[in-house]
C-alpha cells in the first residue's frame, strides 16, 4: 500500500511530538502530575499546529485589505494554525515564487488568492506532486485540468457585472430614456484578473443586448489614483459621457475626483449633466457613504471576508471531508435611489438592499 508524502508527514510530526514529550518530561526530573499534564498539552499542541501559506496578490484595495484581515482572523495562532503570509505585490512571479518556498517548507495547506486567471498550471503541478491541497480564493485560476486545485472560495464576478448592467437599465428605462443615450466608460480591474473579466464581460453582453453606447474601456488597477487619472483623461477625449462604469470602489472614488475637477457632477440626473457612477465592492467608507448620499447610484457588493470560508474548508478537509469544488457567495447591491428596488438576472430576482446609515453601522465590514 503506498502512503503519501501527506500522510507520511502528519506520521512524522506526531512521531516528533512524542519524542518531545518525552525529552521535556526527562528535563522537568520526572516532576509533578501537574507538571506532566502541562507537558504533554503543550507537546500535543505545537504537534497539532496546522500550517497555511497564503499568497495573497497584493494590497491594492480596500476590498483587498479587508480581505487580509478576515485571513489573518481565522488562521490565528490562538486558533492553532501557523500563517505564513506572502504578499505577492500584484506580480504572478512572487507568487509562484512564494507556492515554491511553501512546497519547500512542507506547509498543510496552500491557499491562493491568484493576481490573474492564467499561468498556474505548472506551480500547480508541483504542489500536486508535494500532495499539498491548493484552496484558491476569491480570484479564479484557469488550468487545464481542475485537478490541480482541491477546491475554489469567491464571487461571481459576471454575475455581479449583469447585475450592475441590469440595475443601469431599469434606472434610465424609468427615466424614459433609450439604449442609444447611454454614454459608457469603463474603468476596468487588473486586465486579466476573473474580477476584471466577469464584470468586464456583464457589461459587454449588456451594451450588446440594449445597444448601449461603449465609448471606451481602459484599466484603472484597481486603485483611486488610476481611476483618476484614466476618468480624467476620458473626459477629455469625450464630451458626451453619462455613466462611469467603475470595476471597484476605490476606481470609483478616483472618477469622482476626476469629475469634480472638470468641473462636473457625479449623480443620477444624467439627463441634466450628471455623470452616473457604478461601483462594486461595498467595503471602503467614504464609497459607501458617497452611495448614501447619491454620488455613487449603486455599488454592486463584492463581500471579502473570505477567512472563515476557507477555515471551514480547511477542517472539513482535517476531518477527511470534501468540500465543493467550487462556492461562491451570496452577494447584495447597494442604492439609495428609491426607484430600482430588485434586478432580475437569468430568471433570478435580486432585491437592491436601500442604503441607510442603520444599514451601513450593521454591516459586518
Ligand atoms: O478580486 C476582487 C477585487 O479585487 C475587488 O473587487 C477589488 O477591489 C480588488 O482589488
Amino acid at each position: 500500500m503506498s502512503v503519501s508524502k501527506r500522510t507520511r508527514k502528519n506520521i512524522l510530526n506526531k512521531f516528533l511530538s512524542v519524542i518531545f514529550a518525552v525529552v521535556l518530561f526527562m528535563v522537568s526530573g520526572c516532576g509533578s502530575s501537574d507538571n506532566e499534564a502541562d507537558n504533554n498539552g503543550s507537546a500535543a499542541s505545537a504537534a497539532d499546529f496546522v500550517t497555511v501559506g497564503f499568497s495573497q496578490l497584493g494590497a491594492e484595495s480596500d476590498w483587498r485589505s479587508a480581505n487580509s484581515r478576515s485571513m489573518r482572523e481565522a488562521f490565528s495562532s490562538d486558533k492553532g494554525y501557523e500563517l505564513i503570509f506572502e504578499d505577492g505585490q500584484q506580480k504572478q512571479s512572487k507568487q509562484i515564487t512564494a507556492i515554491r518556498s511553501f512546497i519547500q517548507q512542507g506547509v498543510d495547506y496552500i491557499v491562493l488568492a491568484p493576481v490573474t486567471q492564467d499561468g498556474w498550471d505548472s506551480v500547480l503541478q508541483e504542489t500536486k506532486e508535494a500532495d499539498i491541497p491548493v484552496i484558491i480564493v476569491d480570484r479564479m485560476v484557469d488550468v487545464a485540468n481542475d485537478d490541480l486545485f482541491t477546491c475554489w472560495v469567491g464571487s461571481d464576478f459576471y454575475l455581479e457585472g449583469c447585475k450592475a448592467c441590469e440595475w443601469l437599465y431599469q434606472y434610465t428605462s424609468d427615466l424614459g430614456m433609450k439604449g442609444e443615450d447611454i454614454h459608457i466608460v469603463n474603468i476596468q480591474g487588473t486586465l486579466g484578473s476573473s474580477a476584471q473579466i466577469g464584470r468586464s464581460a456583464g457589461l459587454n453582453d449588456y451594451v450588446e443586448k440594449y445597444g448601449w453606447d461603449l465609448r471606451e474601456e481602459t484599466p484603472g488597477d484597481f486603485t483611486q489614483a488610476k481611476g483618476r487619472e484614466v476618468m480624467a483623461q476620458m473626459l477629455v477625449t469625450y464630451n458626451n459621457i453619462n455613466v462611469v462604469y467603475c470595476e471597484n470602489d476605490n476606481e470609483a472614488l478616483g472618477a469622482i475626483e476626476a469629475i469634480e475637477a472638470a468641473g462636473l457632477h457625479a449623480g443620477g440626473d444624467i439627463q441634466n449633466g450628471d455623470i452616473l457612477v457604478l461601483s462594486f465592492d461595498g467595503v471602503n467608507e467614504n464609497a459607501i457613504n458617497y452611495c448614501l448620499e447619491g454620488t455613487i447610484a449603486c455599488i454592486v457588493e463584492c463581500n471579502p471576508l473570505h477567512g472563515p470560508r476557507v477555515e471551514n474548508i480547511i477542517k472539513t478537509l482535517e476531518k477527511g471531508g470534501s468540500p465543493d469544488k467550487l462556492e461562491y457567495v451570496s452577494e447584495t447591491l447597494y442604492s439609495s435611489y428609491q426607484s430600482v428596488n430588485e434586478v432580475s438576472v437569468d430568471g433570478t430576482t435580486y432585491p437592491v438592499t436601500m442604503l441607510t446609515q442603520e444599514v451601513i453601522d450593521t454591516r459586518a465590514y
